[in-house]
């Protein structure tokens, strides 16, 4: 939801933003722009696109100056074209300033500025933070800022320069994510440590309230703060060989399963061993239920953790879309944990619920990719999904990760209360087998190549899947339509179909049924025989050896058995897959689908 990255420094800050900026693309892509400021000049550019469209014009270009910003938006206040692109200056083009987040009271404030002479160049909410500042401006920048600040409702991190105090970047953040990378004698801003890897792994994150300044010199935070060190690897942010990092992604799978239970399984003595919970023991111990939150895809990961959760850990487990959670005024407790799933540990308003779980006093745990993101750092425990950095904007490795996690999390909680040794043990010995499992799936890539052509002539689609098997039916139809998003698609769980969807049937209208030998397949087959008997064509993702399937289906993809409470994990494999050869064959950018953003931190 909009990137930014700053320089300060001694080399030539616009190539340094122009690389750094492309690895932002992700959280935005619906136009761009830079400022560069030199001694007794400066560079503006704003361009409706994408970067990557724009980079090598841009390495070509003859700018000098060491200090500048940059930004990627995604469009929320204003419509995508030049005027509306970041950065956004002041009446006199004297301050220029990027802006991720929110203003909520930006009407209010135009309006205002607007009456005291200040004149506005663009729709945007950000631009009133400009005015503001430059209303305060006395010839400090940052003390301008602070008074602005006092004035804005809302979420934001930005980064401001100014012609008239300049060689410093004035950098301030409340609920969007902003940090310093620290290298010698020159500083990077980013809103994301993946934009600035290449040049420093040692970054300062600033918290919400903060308010930083930085001088080629020198950083001063109010406050005194650790140095993180970034400990990713440069090729996890290239594509090492696939067209897309959406396929790179998916073929990661395996991967990101061994390193999600890599150390965190005894089989042995059927326990999981989840360190960042250690803390929470004492609490979790008590708890009586259980609220998992989260949106998108990340919801749908936790509702397969409710079916784990009730059938083998026996606590009740209710699934909330975070964006309601706070809204319903939701009856919470000390006997009750809030569980946030998020692959960024941005999103704003899984982050709201975390919040306002922590202030009815509920205990609030994280799953989350993001080493150090905001969910991350105020939930009172949690456990990392370590699955590296997923750059396609729609969530993939992510959400394998999160189930396999929700898994251990299972057992982990479930042998606390009467779960056997041998079920504890079971559940374990068979998730150590799903990196070869998920391999295996893998193997069938082409095969699922040639059934996305083949059903790429569709227009509409509707997944069937129950129990563990329904939210991979939702999240197979939430890939199928963000990625291929010329298609429409529909998640439902296999029973309601004879309840209405079935009347959308036709020859016209392929169902694609996740059907795996377990204790609800007869049901399963039900529903496939009264879709046949509509004329329906049906995809089946059924377990290996089901050959009765074959004759009831026109496709079969097929997926290793395992257990049922494990199927999700694999079952999903093949559906992202065909979600991204299905927006290939309609010539879309399935890392960046249209309209969307890769973490979403304004509400
Ligand atoms: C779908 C997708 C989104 C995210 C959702 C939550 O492919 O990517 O639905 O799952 O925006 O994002 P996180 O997990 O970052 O909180």
């Amino acid at each position: 939801m909009c990137g930014i990255v700053g320089y300060i420094g001694k080399k030539p800050a616009l190539p340094i933003l122009v690389s750094s900026l492309r690895r932002l693309e992700y959280r935005g892509y619906d136009s761009f722009g830079f400022f560069v400021l030199n001694r007794d000049s400066h560079f503006l550019l704003k361009k409706v696109g994408k970067i990557s469209e724009w980079e090598e014009k841009l390495l070509k270009v003859s700018c000098q100056g060491n200090l500048g910003i940059s930004h990627t938006r995604w469009a929320t206040t204003g419509e995508v074209n030049e005027q509306n692109a970041h950065p956004h200056f002041d009446c006199n083009k004297e301050i220029f300033l990027v802006h991720n987040g929110i203003v909520e009271n930006h009407q209010q404030l135009r309006e205002k500025l607007i009456g005291e002479g200040h004149k506005f160049s663009s729709e945007t909410d950000t631009e009133v933070f400009c005015h503001l500042i430059e209303k305060y401006f006395q010839g400090n920048l940052e003390e301008a800022v602070r008074e602005a600040l006092k004035e804005i409702k809302g979420n934001y991190a930005i980064a401001v320069i100014s012609r008239k105090d300049p060689n410093k970047i004035v950098l301030a953040t409340f609920g969007a994510p902003l940090l310093v990378g620290l290298s010698d004698g020159e500083y990077f801003i980013a809103s994301d440590p993946a934009a600035i890897i290449s040049y420093t792994r040692q970054v300062i994150s600033l918290d919400d309230n903060e308010i930083a300044v930085v001088t080629p010199q020198n950083h001063f935070i109010l406050k005194e703060k650790p140095i993180e060190q970034i400990d990713w690897e440069i090729k996890e942010a290239q594509k090492e060989g696939f067209s897309h990092f959406m396929l790179k992604e998916i073929f990661e799978s395996p991967a990101v399963i061994q390193e999600a239970i890599r150390g965190r399984m005894d089989i042995e003595r059927g326990l999981a061993v989840l360190g960042g919970l250690d803390q929470a023991w004492e609490r979790l111990e008590k708890i009586e239920r259980l609220i998992i939150t989260g949106c998108g895809t990340a919801r749908y990961a936790g509702m397969v953790g409710e079916y784990m959760l009730e059938e083998y850990a026996k606590i009740p487990t209710e699934v909330e879309v975070a964006s309601e959670f706070r809204y319903r005024k939701p009856l919470l407790d000390e006997k009750t944990a809030l569980l946030a799933i998020s692959q960024s540990g941005e999103t704003a308003d899984t982050l709201e619920a975390v919040r306002e779980a922590k202030r009815k006093g509920t205990l609030t745990l994280g799953l989350v990719n993001r080493v150090g993101s905001s969910i991350a750092r105020e939930t009172d425990a949690g456990v990392y999904n370590r699955a590296g950095l997923e750059i396609g904007v729609a969530a993939t490795k992510s959400f394998v990760s999160q189930l396999t996690i929700l898994a251990l999390l299972t057992v982990s909680l479930g042998r606390k209360k009467d779960m056997s040794l041998v079920i504890g043990k079971r559940i374990l010995e068979e998730l150590s087998k799903l990196p070869q499992l998920a391999k295996r799936v893998l193997e069938q890539a082409d095969y699922i190549k040639e059934l996305a052509q083949k059903y790429s002539e569709y227009k509409n689609f509707i997944y069937l899947g129950r129990k563990y098997n329904y939210p991979i039916a939702l999240e197979g139809a939430l890939k199928l339509k963000e990625i291929a998003w010329k298609v429409h698609a529909e998640g439902v769980c296999g029973g309601e179909i004879k309840h209405g969807p079935i009347a959308l049937l036709d020859e016209d209208f392929p169902v694609v049924c996740i059907a795996p030998s377990d204790s609800v397949y007869e049901k399963m087959r039900n529903a496939i025989e009264e879709v046949k008997s509509r004329n329906g064509k049906i995809l089946a993702v059924a377990t290996e050896n089901n050959e009765e399937i074959k004759k009831l289906v026109d496709d079969v993809i097929y997926i290793p058995k395992t257990l049922e409470m494990l199927t999700p994990i694999l079952s999903v494999i093949p559906l992202h897959l065909f979600a991204a050869y299905l927006g290939l064959e309609l010539g879309l950018d399935i890392d960046k689908p249209r309209n969307l953003a890769k973490s979403v931190t304004v509400e």
